[in-house]
């Protein structure tokens, strides 16, 4: 089955030339798997796509966005919509990432995030996850019953869950798959949705968790580095 490889590259690289040359590397992997490139709102019109119709060199890429607002438009200063987005033909969008929660967005902000890029046609990836010394079902459980409120039950299959505990994003310190799936296997009782892991995920370790059974990765870090990205989509 084909996998979902997204790379979540934050606030990187710093210059447009930088990201322009790792988006072409990137775009050169050949791979049975999906790739998303999630770059900083600033980027994406640059590696937009002339025409819908027209594939980049690698036909299974696709753009995603780090966050959305909840409205089309209005006097939010410095954010930006669901519909924006769509018109420079994303088709993904990362929500509730815990380094936006650390910056205090709510559950409640993250439902109508949700809600407001289901109904523009984007596929939101909805990060959820525990701190160190949580328990991670609780904590989970808690998020996916808020996040979730709102969504009706025929958008609910269309988004996608990451799994990321907070304690293993950007430290090295990954969540061994093992443990991963047990979080794992206590969603999909829930959800009959696509689950992802992320969380310092590298080539050497990727594979683990697509055995085990999650659908994707998430991934940071390892995604600005193109020749370990393409190892960890070309090998998934
Ligand atoms: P990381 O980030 O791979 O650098 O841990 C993952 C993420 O934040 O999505």
């Amino acid at each position: 089955m084909k996998k979902l490889i997204i790379a979540n590259w934050k606030m990187n690289p710093g210059t447009l030339i930088k990201a322009k040359k790792l988006f072409n590397r990137v775009d050169k992997i050949k791979t049975k798997n999906k790739i998303v490139i999630c770059p900083p709102f600033v980027y994406i019109s640059k590696f937009k796509r002339a025409k819908p119709s027209q594939a980049y060199q690698n036909s299974k890429l696709q753009l995603g966005a780090q966050d959305c607002f909840w409205t089309e438009e209005g006097p939010y200063t410095g954010e930006i919509s669901p519909s924006m987005l769509k018109d420079l033909r994303v088709a993904y969008v990362i929500i509730g990432h815990s380094e936006r929660r650390a910056l205090s967005e709510t559950e409640e902000i993250i439902e109508k995030k949700l809600r407001a890029a289901l109904k523009t046609g984007l596929t939101p990836i909805l990060c959820v996850g525990e701190k160190k010394g949580e328990n991670a079902k609780r904590v989970i459980n808690n998020q996916l019953k808020k996040d979730l409120k709102g969504i009706s039950k025929k958008d609910l299959k269309k988004v996608i869950i990451a799994y990321e505990p907070v304690w293993a994003i950007g430290t090295g310190n990954f969540c061994s798959a093992n443990k991963a799936n047990k979080v794992r296997e206590f969603i999909k009782e829930k959800l009959d949705n696509k689950i992802l892991y992320g969380g310092s995920v590298n080539s050497k370790i990727a594979k683990d968790y697509l055995k085990i059974g999650f659908d994707g990765l998430l991934i940071g870090n390892a995604s600005l580095d193109a020749e370990e990205f393409r190892k960890i989509a070309k090998n998934a």
